[in-house]
């Protein structure tokens, strides 16, 4: 998916596209025999690249004016996470959250996040470089405008792993040093293999406190992905009057998604499909 949020008519098209991509390159790593965890990865850089989306280059600016971006990778066999916030300077963080995965610690941030990606050889990038003209602008009116948005994906491959990953530039108008949802294990991103793998997004402060990618998950213990997303996007509403959306896929191979704002662009495929579809996010106003 490419972001919950009231996304602006002359933008839906770039989200369409994007999301449908980003499904084609998962698909591509899961057809060809690799693992959950690489399908996600595959889709989710070519999202962080698409200077149209909120993550990687292209991502919304701290109120300071610069980029920090969150990531996480989830995988369901042994709930093993990495995730890493606050980072400047690394072109593809979900790249560096992969990195971190195999190792002890589970977040990391900051300027040692970035030593992290230097000493694993993970690339990193001048900072000004993630900036795009668009966010500039839209720092300058951010207090007007829509909530967050947030690129993440879930795959399920041929052998019943999940996995689960999330970036994002976070939400307009945040403080520089802030963290959300999107690199914090439950909140914005799960996997497990004996329920879902689930990401959220939205406002993430809303999304932290209601640890809503794992809620979500969870429901798919008892229900269809559909009902779970549905269920877990009523009780986020009804408790905290949350703005975002979640994507599920059960570890029964179903999938679904739900939001509470006005657009979400979610691109699904399935060994049952010919093509990628693109759901949630219309090109008319
Ligand atoms: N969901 C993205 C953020 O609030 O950081």
């Amino acid at each position: 998916h490419t972001g919950a949020w009231d996304v602006p008519p002359a933008e839906r098209a770039a989200h369409r596209e994007g999301a449908l991509l980003a499904a084609e390159a998962g698909w591509e790593v899961l057809r060809d025999g690799g693992t959950a965890q690489q399908a996600v990865i595959a889709a989710i850089v070519l999202m962080e690249d698409d200077p149209a989306l909120n993550a990687g280059c292209g991502s919304v600016l701290c109120r300071e004016g610069w980029v920090e971006l969150d990531a996480a990778l989830m995988t369901g066999e042994r709930l093993e996470v990495g995730a890493v916030g606050c980072v400047r300077d690394v072109k593809n963080p979900i790249k560096l959250a992969a990195a971190l995965l195999p190792q002890e610690e589970v977040l990391l941030v900051g300027g040692g996040a970035s030593r992290f990606a230097r000493a694993q050889g993970v690339p990193t990038c001048p900072p000004g470089s993630l900036v795009v003209p668009r966010e500039e602008r839209r720092l300058k009116v951010w207090r007007e405008r829509h909530p967050a948005d947030t690129v993440g994906a879930v795959a399920l491959d041929a052998r019943g792993r999940l996995a689960a990953g999330s970036s994002t530039g976070g939400r307009p108008g945040k403080p520089s040093g802030r963290v959300g949802d999107a690199p914090v294990p439950g909140a914005g991103v799960w996997a497990d293999d004996t329920c879902g793998a689930a990401v959220a997004t939205g406002w993430g402060e809303e999304i932290l406190r209601f640890s809503l990618a794992r809620r979500t998950a969870e429901l798919g213990r008892e229900h269809t992905a559909e009902d779970a997303c549905w269920i877990a996007m009523r009780d986020f509403q009804e408790r905290l009057q949350g703005r975002g959306g979640v994507l599920l896929v059960a570890s029964d191979g179903s999938l679904g998604w739900g939001f509470s704002t006005s657009t979400m662009a979610v691109a699904l495929m399935a060994a049952v499909m010919d093509a990628p579809r693109v759901e949630g996010i219309s090109e008319d106003p």
